[in-house]
């Protein structure tokens, strides 16, 4: 059984990860999409909303996971039994960040290779703090995120914030 992790904070998903996801998925036999709890990271949706919107949005794919994790990556895909982690890749200003990730991932478990995958090139611009700022300022975000995602855009901002 080839499981790969496919880890992120996925605030909110978007069509760049779910092409990466159904690339991933057809590379491995079970692909786990994983939301990173961080405290220290603030993000607009909790843990539990970005899982469910990922749950919604890979509903139908027989091979794709959704949980959630917090503490090392490496530790989480020792305990799914995963040896690889799967992250994308959209443009060389990923690289530098993404590259010290995967060494220092594997410093720390030398059993967890890190694959990187491309996504199509019309998502390449694409990112979740992006589509954030267009949905704050208004802007139609129909394009780049699923619809569940677009509705619960519309309502996570239209909410008072406390
Ligand atoms: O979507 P993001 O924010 O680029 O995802 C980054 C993420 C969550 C994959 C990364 O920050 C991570 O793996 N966090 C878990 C904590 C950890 O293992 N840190 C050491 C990584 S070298």
């Amino acid at each position: 059984m080839r499981r790969a992790i496919y880890p992120g904070s996925f605030d909110p998903v978007t069509n760049g990860h779910l092409d990466v996801i159904e690339r991933a998925a057809k590379l491995f036999d079970e692909v786990i999409v994983a939301v990173a709890v961080n405290d220290q990271k603030r993000s607009l949706f909790t843990a539990d909303e970005r899982t469910a919107l990922i749950a919604g949005a890979v509903g139908g794919w027989k091979n794709v996971r959704v949980s959630w994790f917090d503490g090392l990556l490496v530790e989480f895909a020792a305990a799914q039994q995963a040896s690889a982690v799967v992250r994308g890749l959209r443009a060389v200003s990923d690289f530098e960040f993404e590259f010290q990730m995967a060494l220092m991932n594997r410093k720390l478990d030398e059993h967890i290779e890190t694959i990187f995958l491309m996504p199509a090139e019309k998502y390449t611009y694409l990112s979740s703090r992006i589509v954030k700022e267009i949905a704050r300022l208004g802007g139609n975000v129909d394009a780049f995120v699923p619809a569940s995602v677009v509705a619960a855009l519309r309502e996570k901002l239209a909410a008072p914030a406390v």
